[in-house]
């Protein structure tokens, strides 16, 4: 039976919590984690069509790529509310409004800091003056749309009597949502809950607005101050596909939804959201940002629902529920059985993708299947991990615009270490033989000939997606530019021949936010005839 609490009596009527997810601004604002535009556009699509109510689409202003997706996303939607997000002055919040224009329906998300170390120090002004700029961003948000969330940036370490002036004053400016960040990850669930109860209860007009949580997990409490958010009144969570975000991330969306269903007990509240689609958010998310999942990640990890020790075993096979709390199918996860090999066909190699969670569109379909059956005549045994990395790999490669054509590398004791790369630009073949020093360096300065760049190496990575010595090599590249970075993954039983994709594929992430690649004009003509 669902026991309310006090605080649960003091909150909104509803039992309704609003999903607002910002995997795609706050998710991909984090280092590394950048996608590219048609990334931005599938993970909006899956989300849209899971079942959340708000998406985060981007920053506009931050970007002509940022503003292109917001657009872009906000033409395609179906279902869910598409926002995006703005700071107080006024060009930013024009820039955003023109983004978000074409949506269905459109929220614009616009935030000021008011915590004193903000105030001082950030924003250098004083509170009377972000009090008024408080009162002017909304009332401009709202000349272009009535939907309008107002974020109060380091809430939680905000005075109380200042928090709740500003709140007061943004919605009676318009404001139809009040967002009480934990920018810092700085507060504990018992002290998030007892913020939104004594806001809602001082600020006069609080009725007017539905209050909104929205945590950092610095500390891993993230998810628990976002439910104890909304046992203190708050009915919209703000969180993101597998908790990605700046430093330890934001509350994770799957995390939140699971334990809403599993312990409903507790939490008597209700989302939209189909949790039979979490799987597949997560690896299309994780493809997409070539973050990995942890494998002990709550409800979405490798683990999550796998049981080693003889005793657990052994109650599973007696009664699921012995250690279950809640089914592998509820999240998406099928149980697998077909084993894949070189006979498989077309149809079962579909088949699979759907058990472990993943659905291509047609092309992305066929491109996997023809990686399938070359890695199959290459290896013996083919595991679920490597149908993995490889759809991620076609997930995070569709759309790029350098890919490896052919490598052949000179290694061992005698040196020098020779790499001579093929590339296939735009469709146009590009060679470059490059020495170094050892078999990666060789071919990363041959990419380096190829495609000029000033990106820094910041992170090369290898593992072995499974046991054996045929296994494939994953292979991570982080490299970063102006200030951003980009991850990609490379996976191949030939550890060099992943480096090399993972490192073309982080280029291609890079090149593809700038809309054009470095030096290719000329290559291609120099290399004309080769
Ligand atoms: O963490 C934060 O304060 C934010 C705001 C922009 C809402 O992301
Ligand atoms: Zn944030």
């Amino acid at each position: 039976m669902a026991t309310q609490t006090p605080s649960d009596k003091a909150g909104s009527s509803s039992d309704r919590v609003v999903i607002f997810d910002t995997t795609l601004r706050d998710g991909e604002q984090c280092p590394g984690a950048t996608m590219t535009h048609e990334e931005k556009l599938e993970v909006a699509e899956l989300l849209d069509t899971m079942g959340v109510d708000i998406i985060e689409a981007g920053f506009p202003i931050a970007s002509e790529g940022d503003f292109a997706a917001v657009n872009e996303i906000a033409k395609r939607a179906k279902n869910a509310v598409i926002c995006g997000l703005s700071r107080a002055a006024p060009k930013d919040i024009d820039r955003c409004a023109e983004a978000i224009k074409p949506a269905r329906r459109n929220r614009i998300h616009t935030f000021l800091s008011t915590s004193p170390v903000h105030m001082k120090y950030k924003l250098q002004k004083e509170p009377h003056e972000v009090y008024e700029m408080v009162i002017a961003q909304v009332t401009r948000a709202r000349s272009h749309t009535d939907d309008v969330e107002w974020s109060s940036e380091d809430g939680t370490r905000t005075e109380i009597d200042f928090l709740c002036r500003c709140v007061e004053a943004a919605i009676k400016a318009g404001a139809t949502t009040i967002n009480i960040p934990d920018t810092v990850g700085y507060t504990t669930p018992e002290e998030y809950m007892r913020l939104f109860e004594t806001v809602r209860q001082r600020v006069p007009n609080s009725d007017k607005a539905v209050f909104s949580t929205h945590c950092h997990n610095d500390l891993g409490m993230a998810v628990a101050n976002s439910l104890a958010g909304v046992r203190g009144g708050a009915r919209q969570i703000e969180c993101t596909i597998n908790g990605i975000g700046e430093r330890a991330g934001n509350a994770a969306l799957e995390e939140i939804v699971m334990a809403i269903k599993t312990r409903n007990d507790v939490f008597p509240y209700t989302t939209g959201i189909d949790a039979t689609m979490l799987t597949r958010a997560s690896k299309l998310v994780s493809a997409a940002t070539s973050f990995p999942v942890q494998y002990n990640k709550a409800i979405v990890g490798r683990n999550a629902f796998a049981h080693e020790s003889g005793i657990h075993q052994d109650g599973m096979l007696k009664n699921a529920q012995t250690y279950e709390i809640m089914t592998p199918e509820s999240v998406g996860v099928k149980q697998t059985s077909l084993v894949m090999g070189k006979h498989s066909g077309r149809h079962a190699f579909q088949h699979k993708l759907a058990e472990l969670g993943y659905q291509l569109s047609d092309n992305q379909l066929q491109d996997a299947f023809v990686r399938f059956k070359a890695l199959a005549d290459r290896k013996k045994q083919i595991y679920d991990e490597d149908i993995e990395a490889l759809v991620d790999e076609e997930i995070a490669t569709a759309h790029d615009r350098v890919k490896i054509v052919s490598l052949t590398v000179i290694a061992g004791t005698m040196g020098p270490q020779t790499a001579t790369l093929t590339v296939d630009i735009d469709g146009k073949h590009v060679t470059q033989q490059s020495v170094g020093n050892g078999p990666v360096d060789a071919i990363f300065n041959a990419i380096h000939a190829i495609v000029p760049h000033e990106a820094k190496l910041d992170l090369y990575q290898v593992h072995a997606v499974t046991e054996g010595t045929d296994a494939q090599a994953e292979v991570s590249v982080r490299l970063s530019a102006e200030g951003r970075s980009f991850t990609a993954k490379g996976a191949d039983p030939d550890t060099l021949v992943a480096s090399a994709k993972a490192y073309l594929g982080a280029l291609n992430k890079m090149t593809s936010r700038r809309g054009k690649v470095p030096g290719v004009e000329k290559r291609i003509h120099a290399n004309e005839g080769i």
